[in-house]
């Protein structure tokens, strides 16, 4: 099994329709669209309808995949959704998409590396097909953001969106996935995460007036922990891969930040014109930022089959990742 060359099929993503403006957040908190694009890359993002779950939009993004892989689901066996905004704490939002589409039958779960999750997916999906015991896998990033924002924190408010991207995974007719490197460091995890609803602080009538449901964020550490991590993973991605950085067509960072993947393109050397920016139109979307940005170059032509990209991501955790892949 070890010559299995394993890889990406198709991608498909789905944002919601509502569109969130500056201007709009200059109503509902003390902010201007002047520090939001300066301090951020942010003019809008996407605000999913309070009827639609995570699940839906991952629904919309796997059919796109799945149609242009031209895959039946009935021919899934794996299903991952790397989400920190599932449906319900179970069953998983895996569980709940594999009904949707009918993918009756295939391994299901979730998995939470926060804004690193769909790589962290990615990677799993790799390992599962190429030793032979997985055949053809669906990763989504899928987020609602919205419901965990406080919306009267101007710090964390004005920074994210929602949406979900998707990919097949599966057998390619030469090497796809080229290189990875995860990591994580649990000693971080209090700058940026969410207190209230699980086992440690219950929901309770105390938590919500507490507003623990929202996300908290010391936003200057996280930035430049992000900076040095994701530098360093895209560097050793790019080293297993036996490459050289302008080797590389484009490099697809986790969009939290213009600023973040600015500083990362100067310190790996790569000119920031060969990072792909969906920022300033979807916000963060955590673990579907990725994805979606992934997509939106293949479906508009900007990256064709046979580009090397580098996936490189920074999230809660903290944890943190990079993959080398060929399209
Ligand atoms: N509008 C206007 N002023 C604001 C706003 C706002 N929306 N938000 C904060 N400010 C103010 C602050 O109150 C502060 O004012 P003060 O100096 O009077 O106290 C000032 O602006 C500067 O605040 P900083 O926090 O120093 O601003 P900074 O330049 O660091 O930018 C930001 C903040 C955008 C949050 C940045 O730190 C950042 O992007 N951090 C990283 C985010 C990230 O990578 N997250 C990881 C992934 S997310 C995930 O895993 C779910």
């Amino acid at each position: 099994m070890a010559d299995r060359h394993v890889g990406i099929r198709a991608t498909g993503s789905y944002l919601p329709e509502r569109v969130l403006s500056n201007a709009d957040l200059e109503r509902m908190v003390d902010t201007t669209d002047q520090w939001i694009v300066e301090r951020t890359g942010i003019r809008t993002r996407r605000i999913a309808r309070d009827d639609e779950a995570t699940s839906d939009m991952a629904a919309e993004a796997s059919r796109r995949a799945l149609g242009r892989a031209g895959l039946d689901p009935k021919d899934l066996d794996l299903l991952v959704v790397a989400t920190v905004t599932p449906d319900m704490p179970f069953p998983s939002t895996a569980c709940v998409l594999q009904e949707r589409l009918g993918a009756f039958g295939a391994a299901c779960f979730d998995l939470n590396a926060a804004c690193s999750g769909w790589l962290y997916s990615l990677d799993m999906a790799w390992g599962a097909i190429a030793g032979g015991r997985y055949r053809n896998a669906l990763v989504v990033g899928a987020e609602k953001l919205s419901a965990i924002t406080d919306w009267e924190d101007r710090n964390t408010c004005v920074l994210f969106g929602d949406g979900a991207g998707a990919a097949v995974v599966g057998e390619t007719p030469r090497p796809g996935f080229i290189s990875s490197c995860l990591g994580a460091d649990g000693r971080w995890g209090r700058l940026l995460y969410l207190p209230g609803g699980g086992s440690r602080h219950p929901a309770s009538h105390a938590t919500v007036d507490g507003r623990m449901h929202y996300m908290k964020m010391e936003g200057k550490e996280v930035f430049k922990q992000a900076v040095a991590a994701m530098s360093s993973a895209a560097e050793e991605a790019i080293r297993r891969a036996g490459m050289r950085a302008d080797e590389i067509a484009c490099f697809i960072p986790h969009q939290a930040n213009v600023r973040i993947m600015k500083a990362v393109a100067k310190r790996i050397g790569v000119p920031f014109d060969r990072f792909l920016v969906t920022i300033d139109h979807c916000g963060n979307i955590s673990a579907a930022s990725i994805p979606i940005a992934l997509d939106e170059a293949v479906s508009d032509g900007r990256l064709k089959e046979g580009d090397a990209v580098v996936l490189v991501a920074f999230g809660g955790g903290f944890t943190w990742g990079a993959m080398a892949v060929r399209l």
